[in-house]
């Protein structure tokens, strides 16, 4: 699809090949320049240091729920110079200047302004595929690292101009898609001779499978929240169009329909899993980026005619979200043992076995795989359907948003910790435990080469999860999980320029089809290094508990609430 952007005076026009013109510009550039406050960042009664973070059975600090204000310590770096290592007493990594090298080589101009970051600046790569394009997820890790480095404009462009994008009317074939809906990636068309920018955006469409990219909504709110919080920049976040935006975002997952759980429902492949994967139905990617943005929406939403409504209902559903999430998704020892002890076709309202699950369908290899001490919450819930696999986003996420409590938080630690193995292996970390091979690997992902066992998708293991594993630590309290997995690390990326993914159980071989110089494995690397150098960056990422939310309950007793 390819749009030309609009200042969305009112009128909509569909999708056809045109350019940025005069009333865009303007109307761009009257938000780019509302006043830019707070951008030298201060430390606060926000901020927290390494120690501040650590668990003390309370969380860390530095992640409020209440205040938006930005947490400190870094300052705005030279151009080039990454602030972080230069403000602490830490050597620096040989391998970091490369990284930030690599990092500015994907950054990718709209108008002569920088709006984002390509997702592999391969060239040894013969075929580009669609690896040219700006991801919105691929994004993020960039976008962190540039907020953390004081380059804030960047992060601001990027969020104006997908929004705009988001305005414009998407169609695929004759068939209309939400307002609300987010593109998956762009690109930026340049003309030379005629001397203009094109934006061409991929709402699914041309993906393969077209798939949904249920996940880009979300971390647009995420990064908006991220932004606000980092430069302590309100005005940004209080726009109009803004406000617009996460309005539309919400009404797409807020909507009433014949659901019986408050988690939402997707089809497969929708997220950073974006082919058939038999992630479909409520998977925990997604129910984690749902709730950590509607999380996010409250803190920025304001409460006037129009935002109200979606307050409201945004509260109704994070109580029943995390009693749904922390009471069906989490798994344990114990958890296990009553699931295998299920009895089934229980049909009263004190059903222990609410989804009818039957214990034969648990998998051999988890028996051997939950430790005693140690949990997390499973792949996907659904009637007689327990995916009992774990993804590392979803979990990580969950520690971040405080989906998960205290407890869990530390236990989804402790099991990476006990399977370290298996889930970190010889390259942090693996997008998903264990692979799907044989006739299941034909049946679930249709044969797909590209996902064979303990590859990609299905069992691979992605740096770019790195920052996400280093934020999860450091908010539990456990910085030292994340320093054992960045030496891993940093022993082989740069050496094997930066792959997209490692294959093999232990993460060893470089992908079978990855691209080089993945820029979220770049950023991603960046912005672990740089949060464990300055933990207050992790209030960026990272919310408090809601005490509004109640513990979880007995399941058994769970009918009524
Ligand atoms: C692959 C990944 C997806 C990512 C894209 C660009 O399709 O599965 O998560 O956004 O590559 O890097």
């Amino acid at each position: 699809m390819e749009l030309p952007l609009s200042g969305g005076g009112g009128m909509r026009r569909s999708a056809s090949h045109t350019s940025l013109s005069e009333s865009d510009d303007l109307d761009l550039s009257r938000l780019l320049n509302k006043p830019r406050i707070n951008v030298e960042r201060q430390r606060s009664f926000d901020d927290c240091s390494l120690s501040d973070v650590s668990y003390s059975g309370g969380h860390a600090r530095g992640g409020g729920f209440d205040g938006m204000y930005s947490p400190g310590g870094g300052l705005r770096s030279l151009v080039g110079t990454p602030a972080s290592s230069a403000l602490h007493s830490f050597e620096p990594h040989p391998i970091v200047g490369d990284a930030w090298e690599a990092l500015r080589r994907s950054l990718v101009f709209f108008r002569g302004q920088p709006l984002g970051t390509i997702a592999a600046f391969d060239h040894a790569s013969e075929e580009v595929l669609n690896y040219d394009q700006v991801f919105v997820r691929d994004f993020v890790p960039s976008a962190m690292a540039f907020l953390m480095n004081g380059e804030t404009d960047i992060v601001k462009n990027f969020l104006l101009k997908t929004l705009l994008l988001q305005g414009w009317e998407k169609k695929v074939d004759r068939f209309k898609l939400g307002e609300g809906a987010m593109p998956a990636s762009f690109k930026v068309l340049h003309d030379s001779k005629k001397g203009v920018d094109t934006l061409h955006a991929d709402f699914g469409e041309s993906a393969i499978g077209r798939v949904a990219p249920v996940d880009s909504g979300f971390w647009w709110i995420i990064l908006l929240r991220a932004y606000t919080k980092c430069t302590g920049d309100l005005s940004l976040s209080e726009t109009p169009e803004c406000q617009k935006g996460m309005r539309l975002i919400l009404s797409l997952c807020l909507s009433e329909g014949f659901d019986t759980f408050p988690t939402l429902l997707c089809a497969d492949g929708c997220c950073m899993i974006d082919r058939r994967m038999g992630v479909y139905g409520y998977p925990i990617e997604i129910q984690s980026l749902f709730f950590m943005a509607l999380r996010c929406a409250l803190l920025m939403l304001k409460h006037d005619a129009e935002g109200k409504e979606f307050v409201e209902k945004i509260a109704t559903r994070l109580h029943a979200l995390s009693y749904h999430m922390r009471s069906y998704f989490w798994l344990d020892f114990q958890q296990l043992n009553d699931i295998y002890r299920y009895k089934t076709e229980e049909y009263s309202h004190t059903a222990v076995n609410k989804f009818n699950v039957i214990p034969d369908s648990i998998p051999d290899w988890l028996f051997d795989f939950m430790p005693c001490q140690g949990g997390f919450f499973i792949g996907n819930v659904s009637p007689a359907r327990m995916d009992f696999r774990w993804f590392a986003l979803g979990n990580m996420i969950a520690i971040l948003s405080s989906l998960a409590t205290p407890e869990q938080s530390m236990a989804i630690m402790d099991l990476i910790e006990e399977r370290w193995e298996e889930l970190i292996g010889e390259m942090p970390l693996k997008i998903c435990y264990p692979a799907i091979e044989n006739h299941e690997w034909r049946i679930v992902t249709g044969c797909d080469p590209k996902n064979t066992r303990w590859s990609y998708h299905n069992g691979g293991s992605w740096p770019v999860l790195l920052w996400l594993l280093t934020a999860a630590c450091i908010k539990t309290g456990r910085p030292q999980i994340a320093r054992r997995a960045i030496d891993l690390a940093e022993r082989r990326l740069l050496k094997d320029g930066w792959p997209e993914y490692y294959d093999g159980k232990l993460g060893r071989y470089v992908g079978k089809q990855a691209r080089k110089f993945q820029t979220w494995s770049i950023a991603g690397y960046l912005v672990a290094k740089m949060m464990l150098e300055d933990p207050s960056h992790l209030g960026m990422i990272s919310l408090e508990e809601d005490k509004a939310m109640k513990p979880v309950l007995k399941r058994s007793a769970s009918w009524t609430n």
